[in-house]
């Protein structure tokens, strides 16, 4: 297939397989990122034999390395640590860009394709296009550039259809007639649409739920990416492109199974709009016992085991150096000490993983909500830091709720649970929590990282 020298694709087949072995070390996070650099060196070795191959012309290629690498390598270093769904939506979007580029670079010039390789720039074209401009919405939402709140009106579903079938008859067009003015005015037309359809289908997702639909485009980008390798012949493309692709596909089914939603839910219900989630709705009712700094450090001197939630607000508070600490001086008073880690706790797919990893939590202490949960009756505290929805009983047991059917970090079921938050609002799902009223709880109210902070200050004093 490819007409690139044997040495070259040989090459390709030993970066192929360093994309596949750093792929599988990024599933634990003691091995992430020796896996995030072994994927990098295959790619540093699939960028250097393809310059190798004939006919370049390096000056333009020259530049735009240049301005990417200064770019990345500032985005690498400027970025925090919340933010990085929204610099993923943009390298996805940039991903679709280039798929989108090639593929129309190639037609510009060999208009005269064979069928095949009509129908793979068209998908490349077209996904990559949709990708981008999907992609530039999901960043703007996530960064608080345009509103987070599902745009949602009439006729919506059937506009959207609409311009997929106007794109299915242009492609017909294009495929069958790609070098005549008929087929070209189609390939542009099927860009332009391919835009608008990228904003029509992202722009009624709610901004909470952009991490799930990141991770698809993430996808749709490897998707094109793998066909724009069909298109020039590239087969580490191909490679790379369906590893993107398929990875992407399995990080989405795993965050869709986390919250128990399909992925059309999230694609169409307009869930997590910033009016749901303002609403406490009718929820649970009843007493929350609220307890100070002072009570929260004697119950915590005087357990033999403590496991730690976070959440969402311990990201928001940045709270994780500080409990960090915490955890190390229970440690030294003889406790036990773990972090339970729910799959779909704070905004990001690994979000806990990356903040605790940050602050040095020891791997091993991590434990995963499958490993706690049976065990959850031997802890003796568990303090739910900035977390909500994952710790919500109603999941279990309200088949109303719209949570209902979501696995959960069982912490009722621990001899006493400290909930730190600053109130009593709701969380991303927008529902009151029943646990805040149980007979072994205790609402610890205020920002996390300073309410942890005058725990370390009780212990140390
Ligand atoms: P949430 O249910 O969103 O609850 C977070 C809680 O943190 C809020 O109730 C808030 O209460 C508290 N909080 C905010 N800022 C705080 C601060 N500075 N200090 C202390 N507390 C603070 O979070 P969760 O339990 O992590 O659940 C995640 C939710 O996001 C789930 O519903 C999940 O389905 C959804 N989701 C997750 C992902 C991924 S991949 N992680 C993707 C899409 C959707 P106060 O305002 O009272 O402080």
């Amino acid at each position: 297939m490819s007409s690139a020298p044997i040495f070259i694709n040989f090459a390709y087949i030993i970066s192929a397989a360093l994309f596949i072995f750093g792929l599988k070390m990024l599933s634990s996070p003691a091995t992430a990122r020796r896996g995030n650099l072994v994927s990098a060196v295959g790619m540093l070795l699939a960028i250097i034999v393809t310059l190798l191959n004939q006919g370049l012309d390096y000056k333009w290629i020259i530049v735009g390395m240049a301005i990417g690498s200064v770019i990345g390598l500032f985005a690498a270093y400027k970025v925090e640590m919340t933010s990085m769904p929204e610099m993923v939506a943009l390298f996805n979007g940039f991903g679709g860009m280039s798929s989108m580029l090639l593929a129309w670079g190639e037609y510009a010039q060999h208009p005269q394709m064979s069928v095949f390789i009509a129908i793979v720039a068209f998908i490349s074209a077209f996904i990559g296009a949709m990708t981008f401009s999907g992609s530039m919405v999901a960043f703007g939402k996530l960064s608080g550039k345009i509103t987070q709140q599902a745009v949602v009106f009439n006729g919506q579903h059937i506009i959207n259809s609409l311009i997929l079938l106007i794109t299915l008859a242009a492609a017909i067009f294009f495929t069958m007639q790609p070098d005549t003015a008929m087929g070209i005015k189609a390939f542009y037309l099927i860009l332009a649409l391919a835009l608008v359809f990228g904003i029509a289908s992202t722009i009624p997702i709610g901004g909470a739920d952009m991490p799930v639909v990141i991770s698809l485009l993430n996808s749709y980008s490897g998707l094109a990416a793998c066909a724009a390798g069909f298109v020039i012949h590239n087969n580490i493309l191909i490679v790379a492109g369906a590893l993107v692709g398929a990875a992407g596909m399995i990080l989405t089914n795993i965050m869709c199974k986390a919250m128990n939603r399909s992925l059309a839910n999230v694609l169409f219900s307009g869930f997590g709009s910033a009016t749901q989630a303002a609403s406490g709705g009718d929820g649970p009712q009843g007493e929350a016992k609220p307890a100070t700094a002072e009570d929260v450090f004697y119950i915590l001197e005087a357990a033999d085991s403590v496991a730690f939630v976070p959440g969402y607000g311990l990201a928001v508070a940045q709270a994780q150096h500080v409990v960090k600490e915490l955890g190390d001086l229970l440690e030294e008073n003889d406790t036990e000490v773990s972090y339970a880690i729910h799959p779909v706790a704070g905004r990001m797919p690994g979000h806990m993983n990356v903040l605790l990893a940050e602050a040095n939590v020891p791997y091993d202490q991590l434990v995963e909500m499958d490993d706690i949960n049976p065990r959850m009756d031997t802890v003796d505290v568990c303090v739910v830091i900035g977390a909500n929805d994952v710790v919500n009983p109603a999941a279990l047991e309200d088949e109303s709720s719209p949570i209902y059917g979501m696995p959960i970090i069982e912490t009722f079921n621990a001899n006493t649970v400290i909930v730190l938050k600053r109130s009593m609002n709701p969380g991303f799902a927008g529902i009151q929590n029943a646990l805040f009223f149980r007979e072994n709880t205790r609402m610890y109210f205020g920002d996390a990282k300073v309410a942890i902070q005058a725990l370390v200050a009780e212990f140390k004093s």
